[in-house]
């Protein structure tokens, strides 16, 4: 059957044409459909970076209302999917509960979830804002049911950052409003996280949807892959990292040390495609010091991070890896210092990155000559060999 290609982790194949996001990981450049990553960020919103990110153009002001109000007509969830949350246990990671939700999900709007490709397409429109609606729904939910407390209904009124901190956070007897500079700031981390080409998440997503599945399907698989901490889980990580670092009283270097020694691993560091700074990283380091300096607070984690990234730009072994701070790094000092608990930041991830699953989803569904995924392998195992009877073995 001809030569395989043999390319470990898929470091240099090209897997599909897309006309979304553009990187160039030497320069340290990204683009949303030819929209610099620094523009969007400090002019437009999560909900239009969505918007544009899905379409591919930037809305007017009548498209954004549109969709922006099937955002908020969709908040709600059916109620028949409350009594799923009675079926985890206590710990279960909001992780797993948001995606079997999201799959869920599907069952509630068979019409938009037909596995048929030519209806799922045509019910997209549809579907796209009630899927960035109703995640955002679940993953409150699944923090309340955590904590032991009562759901929260959505309030249309608040915008989208500030729906989903109200959801987590708002008691009956007092609502949470969040101020101008956290609901901005969450709005932010949305925005950055929003798309990111064919990492695993999103190249899991376009598998998934290869094979004809539906977009609820294909989306919840999406948020199983960001869930390790290679991907997704290392905002997570970097927190986890941080406080260890600052309960040994190191100022970072011995760390600097073990991970040279590679007896560990500095998460928020590194990226397969940035052999540069990442854009996201640099934007998210600078919201973090301005968001901490308009709240009044200070963080000893964050003067830990700026060392350890100092001491990594300055250090040979990282410098010839070209290892460089990446999203992660910063992203879970910018959702502490705003209350989110470790625990959720993931899931925050996954909220961000649905318009770049959709996007791809309805991407690779329009294609007119799309092939399902199906990649070979160099087989390793034993050579032919006779089946041996059990009484004989
Ligand atoms: N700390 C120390 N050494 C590292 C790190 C790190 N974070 N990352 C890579 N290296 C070393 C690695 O040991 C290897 O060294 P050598 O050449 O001596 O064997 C070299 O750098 C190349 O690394 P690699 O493992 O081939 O790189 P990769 O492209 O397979 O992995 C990565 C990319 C992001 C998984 C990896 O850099 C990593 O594990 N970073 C920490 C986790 C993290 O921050 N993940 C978030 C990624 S960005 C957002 C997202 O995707 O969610």
């Amino acid at each position: 059957t001809g030569y395989i290609t043999f390319d470990e982790g898929y470091g240099n194949t090209g897997s599909c044409k897309s006309e979304i996001t553009f990187i160039d990981g030497e320069k340290g450049i990204l683009r949303h459909r030819g929209y610099r990553i620094e523009d969007l960020a400090e002019k437009a919103r999560f909900l239009e970076t969505a918007y544009l990110i899905i379409y591919g153009e930037l809305p007017s002001g009548d498209d954004y209302e549109a969709f922006r109000g099937r955002v908020h007509r969709n908040t709600a969830i059916h109620v028949g999917m409350e009594s799923h949350f009675d079926g985890f246990p206590l710990d279960a990671h909001p992780m797993a509960i948001l995606s079997s939700l999201l799959n869920s999900l599907g069952c509630y709007y068979p019409n938009l979830a037909s596995n048929d490709r030519e209806q799922d397409l045509e019910h997209f429109d549809e579907a796209a804002p009630l899927a960035i609606s109703k995640v955002r729904t679940l993953a409150a939910m699944a923090y309340r049911m955590k904590v032991g407390k009562p759901f929260v209904y959505p309030d249309h009124k608040l915008l989208y950052s500030q729906n989903l901190l109200h959801m987590m956070f708002s008691e009956p007897y007092e609502q949470y409003v969040a101020s101008e500079t956290v609901a901005h700031a969450l709005d932010l981390f949305l925005l950055l996280h929003a798309d990111h080409e064919q990492n695993c998440s999103t190249s899991t997503v376009r598998m998934v949807a290869s094979g004809g599945a539906n977009l609820f399907a294909s989306v919840s698989a999406g948020v199983s892959a960001l869930w390790g901490p290679l991907h997704g889980g290392a905002n997570m990580a970097v927190i986890r990292m941080l406080e260890a670092i600052h309960k040994d009283g190191d100022d970072g270097s011995r760390f600097i040390e073990a991970a040279k020694r590679k007896e560990a691993r500095l998460m928020g560091f590194g990226h397969r495609v940035y052999r540069n700074f990442d854009p996201r990283a640099k934007i998210l380091g600078k919201a973090c010091t301005r968001v901490l300096d308009e709240m009044g607070k200070s963080d000893p984690l964050l003067d830990i991070a700026r060392r350890l990234e100092q001491a990594a730009l300055e250090d040979s072994y990282f410098i010839d890896r070209k290892l460089y701070p990446n999203v992660d790094f910063y992203s879970g000092i910018l959702l502490k210092a705003i209350g989110i608990p470790v625990e959720m930041f993931t899931v925050l991830f996954a909220i961000g990155r649905l318009p770049g699953w959709l996007a791809n989803w309805r991407e690779i569904a329009s294609e007119k000559d799309g092939r399902i995924h199906r990649p070979r392998q160099i087989y390793t195992g034993p050579a032919e060999r006779d089946y041996i009877p059990l009484r004989t073995r």
